[in-house]
């Protein structure tokens, strides 16, 4: 895609990953559209030569169908924006579920809906889906953020061969740990006296002392632009938290093994 100029939409651009992937695709001489909730508040260090930004808030129908109505021809689409969120799954409240998923569920499927169409029309699109790991290898305590990634990395593998007949391809990024600083964003839910608390606190301190070792979201970039530079993307990239080795282990390892394994790398014992 380097040799044309296109126009990329990435969600989420006011800081981590999505800043960095509007900045590589700028940087590559493309029209890049990020990404806020409040597109005059994204500080001036964030704010990325050329990149333009405009208000988008997942969480809110009418803002998707604002965005989508005032959007024009779209060649790649990054849904990178999302949160995450922790807790046991006794205690996580109901709305704070649904609006986990409107936001990293609902409203990036929203907006491949509106894409797709075009995309197939013009002859050319790519939909990239930044996933997590946890989609892959689940863990004690983020059962509703591991559900909805999982949930958008499938909607992504099911839908690939819909529409790459017309060279529009679909494909899923899952990172491992980032230092974007996500955890400091992370929304947290446990009781006031909840049995889990022990455990909880254990993970979470493995959780955050992790982030502060992960990769850079450069790196992160840089893998995306080379799956929407590719002909023919392929279903699921991994990057970060030794992803290559992560996945080999796990086709070899029996799943109660792989669980005990993960839980222990956290801090539980199981
Ligand atoms: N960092 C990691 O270790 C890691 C690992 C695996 C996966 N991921 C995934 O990678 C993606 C980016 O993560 P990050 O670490 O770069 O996070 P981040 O720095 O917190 O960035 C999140 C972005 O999402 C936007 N956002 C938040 N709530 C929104 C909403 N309601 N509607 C629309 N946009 C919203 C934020 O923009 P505004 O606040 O300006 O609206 C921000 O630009 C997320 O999907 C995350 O789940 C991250």
């Amino acid at each position: 895609m380097s040799n044309s100029t296109r126009t990329v939409v990435v969600t989420g651009a006011s800081s981590g990953i999505g800043k960095a992937t509007a900045a590589a695709f700028a940087a590559q001489g493309h029209k890049v559209i990020g990404t806020s909730r409040n597109p005059d508040k994204v500080a001036a260090a964030d704010r990325v030569p050329g990149v333009e930004y405009r208000a988008l808030d997942l969480t809110d129908n009418a803002s998707i169908e604002r965005f989508v109505t005032e959007l024009g021809a779209v060649d790649v689409l990054i849904n990178n924006a999302g949160e995450s969120q922790a807790g046991p799954l006794a205690e996580l409240p109901g709305p704070a579920i649904e609006r986990l998923f409107h936001l990293n569920v609902f409203g990036p499927v929203a907006l491949t809906q509106a894409v797709l169409p075009g995309m197939r029309e013009r002859g050319y699109g790519r939909v990239v889906m930044v996933g997590s790991m946890l989609g892959s290898f689940p863990m004690p305590y983020r059962s509703s953020y591991a559900a909805t990634k999982a949930a958008l990395r499938t909607f992504a593998t099911a839908a690939r061969f819909e529409e790459s007949p017309f060279g529009v391809w679909i494909t899923s990024i899952e990172p491992g740990q980032i230092d974007t600083g996500l955890s400091e964003r992370r929304t947290k839910y446990i009781d006031e006296g909840s049995p889990h608390t022990t455990d909880f606190g254990k993970l979470m301190a493995v959780l955050d002392a992790k982030m502060g070792q992960g990769i850079t979201p450069e790196k992160v970039a840089k893998t995306i632009v080379a799956a929407v530079d590719s002909d023919r993307p392929r279903p699921l990239y991994a990057v970060g938290s030794n992803a290559p080795l992560m996945f080999a282990v796990r086709r070899i390892l029996p799943r109660t093994v792989m669980e005990r394994l993960i839980a222990s790398a956290h801090g539980l014992k199981r």
